[in-house]
């Protein structure tokens, strides 16, 4: 079955319609395409087989524009090619449809012989140039639209857009199911509810024949005879509509493996087309009215924050605070104009959090948030929400949302950064190509899954386990040690490994892996000497390192992970993979509940 998803949006559309195609990938498909309309114009991409291809070509070259259409083909008429590929669309019109048209070799008879030329097998290619017939004779979209739409016979879903009118889409039910999902000053289409449940749960379902015309406020439906009529928005709770696993046991599991490709939805949301500097919402905070930064969130994203505070120091100079949420309003802590919070939460409903967010939002210069959902209490209450873009993540163990608000942060340290002077463009453009590596280096990471799942049977027979890191990787040894421990229930420490000495190297023995997150960088060697100091006591090392890395200090560590070489710079956001890898297959090789752990909720929203 195909599937269709379009949107009206107050932001980027094609990130999110490709996130919602992923979610209609169960449907099956053979190849997929989205559309948007900008500055007057439509532009699409369409591309054969996976939809990371198409991710791969939305990567390369983004597509603007807020008013977009999307699709996953499964071949009926016409081959699995490009050229057969939706949406199907002239300068005018572009056509989304699930169905078949009975009647369309008569109508592509009739439309050839009026001189239009068809560059698809599809029969989906007639509605395009009905569209086109109709505007020719002068007709509105929404006329051309119920003009075209009667002389169809067949069954079909579509979704239309029209270059001349961006806050139009046209959407028409006939033997197909269509539903409609309302935003916040969004509308969205989609086969169901499924491929619009990370944007809305707030869904019209339409009727047979109905054909629905949206705004951005909302939706006029039409009945099959034309006449105005009303259909029930309902609530349609998440949990109904939960994507599947898809290949995967585990839902961690699927959510571990989609890092590349979310990874790149955050990287085209907050880099510019050509990989040389930081755009959106990350460049629009005041960094240069402030003279500190307060990093506030907890559990993982606490660690992100931490990850950033050494971002932010390095790269913009500028001082940050970091805090857990549960502790930051208590100790009453003094916020001034001059401070900018960024309230980090994958949830946005953290209560622990959003108090947080509310304690200091009335006294620093900007309250910002970094979520992965975008109507999310955190979000609306911050002065400025900047979405992660990882979709919706199920597994309790937070994975992709992780290297997403990472990714995010990074972002928005470089936007300080030449805010307040301390990058050029040329460090700028550096950073950020290295940024936009990391699709390419995740999938890579991820090739080294099966030497990760070794390593973890002997991590899996442990009772206690010590991470060790330094520099942006000890937040990394925090973050590790918390994923075996939340979801394998093996007691785990992290350390700044020039810690080791003041107490924890009592700790070491051989019953007591040591997992070092080291790559070959500046602190490589002092990380080293900690780790000989562990093996000379009986230690086992489970080094997670670089190939140089491996060469100068792999022997004697009784597992050694090589990763791909990678700038510094992002090595946190990478090296955060073989951690939630270790922890995962520790936990699944033990036999626990990896997606709901004992104890724990994904979203801890009582104080
Ligand atoms: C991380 O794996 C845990 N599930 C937990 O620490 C989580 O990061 C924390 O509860 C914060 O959740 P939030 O990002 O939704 O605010």
């Amino acid at each position: 079955m195909c599937g269709i998803v379009g949107m009206l949006g107050r932001r980027e559309a094609a990130p999110i319609l490709l996130d919602a195609l992923r979610r209609l990938e169960y449907r099956g498909y053979d190849s997929a395409g989205v559309a948007t309309v900008h500055d007057g114009r439509i532009e699409r991409r369409r591309a054969t087989g996976k939809l990371s291809a198409l991710a791969e070509l939305l990567e390369r070259a983004p597509l603007p524009g807020a008013t977009g259409i999307g699709h996953t083909r499964w071949a009926t008429h016409g081959a699995a090619t490009e050229a057969n590929a939706h949406p199907h669309a002239t300068e005018r019109v572009a056509v989304v449809h699930n169905g078949i048209i009975e009647n369309f070799r008569a109508l592509r008879a009739r439309l050839e012989a009026e001189g239009r030329r068809f560059e698809s097998q599809t029969d989906t290619e007639t509605i395009v140039h009905l569209l086109e017939s109709a505007l020719d004779a002068g007709m509105a979209p929404e006329k051309a639209a119920a003009h075209a739409l009667r002389q169809l016979e067949g069954a079909f879903a579509l979704c239309i857009l029209f270059a001349q009118d961006p806050d139009l889409m046209v959407a028409a039910r006939r033997g197909s199911p269509l539903a409609l999902g309302h935003g916040e000053g969004e509308m969205f289409v989609g086969s169901d509810a499924l491929a619009l449940a990370p944007l809305t749960d707030r869904i019209t379902y339409l009727d047979e024949g109905d054909m629905a015309v949206l705004r951005r406020e909302g939706a006029q439906i039409f009945d099959a005879s034309g006449a105005p009529v009303e259909r029930p928005m309902r609530v349609v709770a998440a949990s109904s509509v939960l994507a599947e696993k898809g290949e995967h046991k585990h839902f961690m599991a699927k959510e571990i493996f989609e890092q590349p490709t979310v990874s790149a939805y955050a990287l085209g949301h907050y880099l510019n087309a050509e990989r040389t500097a930081v755009r959106g919402e990350a460049a629009d905070i005041p960094f240069d009215e402030a003279d500190r930064a307060v990093l506030v969130a907890c559990g993982t994203a606490h660690y992100a924050c931490h990850v950033a505070k050494y971002w932010f120091e390095r790269l913009a100079r500028l001082p940050v605070e970091i805090d857990v949420a549960s502790e930051f309003r208590y100790r009453e802590p003094p916020l001034s104009r001059r401070d900018v919070a960024v309230f980090v939460s994958q949830s946005g409903e953290t209560a622990d959090t959003l108090a947080a967010l509310r304690h200091a939002r009335p006294q620093v210069r900007m309250a910002a948030a970094v979520v992965n959902v975008p109507e999310s209490s955190i979000a609306r209450e911050a002065d400025l929400a900047m979405p992660i873009l990882a979709g919706p993540e199920i597994g309790v163990a937070s994975t992709k949302a992780f290297t997403n608000q990472l990714i995010t942060l990074a972002a928005m340290a470089i936007a300080a950064g030449r805010r307040r002077g301390a990058l050029d463009a040329e460090a700028e453009a550096r950073l950020v190509g290295a940024l936009s590596e990391l699709p390419r280096l995740m999938a890579e990471a991820l090739r080294r899954a099966p030497e990760i799942e070794a390593a973890a049977a002997r991590i899996a027979q442990a009772r206690d386990v010590l991470y060790l890191g330094r520099g942006p990787m000890y937040p990394l040894a925090l973050e590790g040690a918390l994923k075996l421990k939340e979801i394998s229930y093996i007691h785990a420490e992290g350390y700044a490994s020039g810690e080791l000495k003041h107490g924890p190297i009592a700790l070491v023995d051989p019953q007591t892996p040591t997992v070092v997150m080291a790559p070959r960088d500046a602190l490589f060697d002092k990380t080293v000497s900690n780790m000989q100091e562990v093996m000379a006591r009986g230690g086992r090392i489970v080094l997670i390192t670089d190939a140089a890395g491996a060469e100068a200090a792999g022997e004697g560590a009784e597992r050694v992970i090589r990763m791909p070489d990678c700038d510094p710079f992002v090595a946190p956001i990478l090296y955060a993979l073989p951690a939630q890898l270790l922890a995962y297959h520790a936990a699944a090789l033990l036999g626990k509940d990896v997606d709901q752990p004992r104890n724990l909720a994904k979203s801890v929203t009582v104080e």
